[in-house]
């Protein structure tokens, strides 16, 4: 089982209380990972308004914490009202923390997340130019095709076993523990 704490931070999933992270996290990505992660360039108000949905639409988000700071985020997306057929799934790593496979760990989360819920096709589109983006993708077997200037990624997850479901709950068991504990430091720090 993979170690939660990695690179002197942690991932774990993130809570419904926790859309202001999401949202701040967005926020500081530069304009260039913005572009990368919306395949456009979008406002402030287009981001603060998309992390406000983040949980109205279902979805689970994992994030990459280093103390409160959410630096990174892999978001699973279903396609239909219920868990099931189709998924897709989008990542966002903030600049400085690019390059350390983060972003590699997150899809490893996701596609687990996926797999756990029965879901049959995971999706995930870039730009043509993200080539980090279809790097990762094709580390977890995705098959991509190229179409006007979009790459559009589908990964088959396998199904759910005992293992994968046993370390989705453990994982979460513990993200729940290093999150209270992270909290009761940074309130005494503040104190
Ligand atoms: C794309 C993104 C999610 C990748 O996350 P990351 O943490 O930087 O990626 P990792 O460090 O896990 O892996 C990057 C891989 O790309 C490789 N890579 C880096 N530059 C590359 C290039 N120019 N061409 C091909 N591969 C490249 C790295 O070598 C690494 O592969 P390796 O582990 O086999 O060596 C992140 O850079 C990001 O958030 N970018 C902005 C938003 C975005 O593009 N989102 C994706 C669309 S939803």
């Amino acid at each position: 089982m993979s170690e939660l704490p990695i690179w002197g931070g942690i991932i774990r999933k993130l809570w419904p209380t926790e859309v202001g992270k999401f949202r701040e996290h967005l926020l500081r990505l530069d304009p260039e990972s913005r572009r990368m992660r919306f395949a456009h360039a979008v406002s402030d108000v287009f981001i603060e308004d998309y992390a406000n949905r983040m949980h109205h639409m279902g979805s689970i988000v994992y994030g990459y914490f280093e103390g409160p700071h959410l630096r990174a985020a892999a978001e699973l997306r279903k396609l239909s009202a219920v868990w099931g057929e189709e998924a897709e799934a989008a990542f966002s790593v903030e600049k400085d923390w690019q390059g350390k496979g983060i972003g590699t760990a997150l899809m490893g989360r996701v596609i687990r997340a996926a797999r756990n819920r029965g879901v049959k096709r995971l999706y995930m589109s870039c730009l043509a130019e993200n080539a980090k983006m279809q790097t990762i993708a094709r580390k977890h077997n995705a098959m991509l095709r190229y179409e006007y200037g979009e790459v559009y990624g589908e990964i088959v997850p396998q199904g759910p076993s005992y293992f994968s479901l046993f370390e989705e709950e453990v994982e979460d068991r513990m993200g729940l523990m290093l999150a209270v504990l992270d909290i009761q430091n940074w309130a005494a720090r503040a104190a």
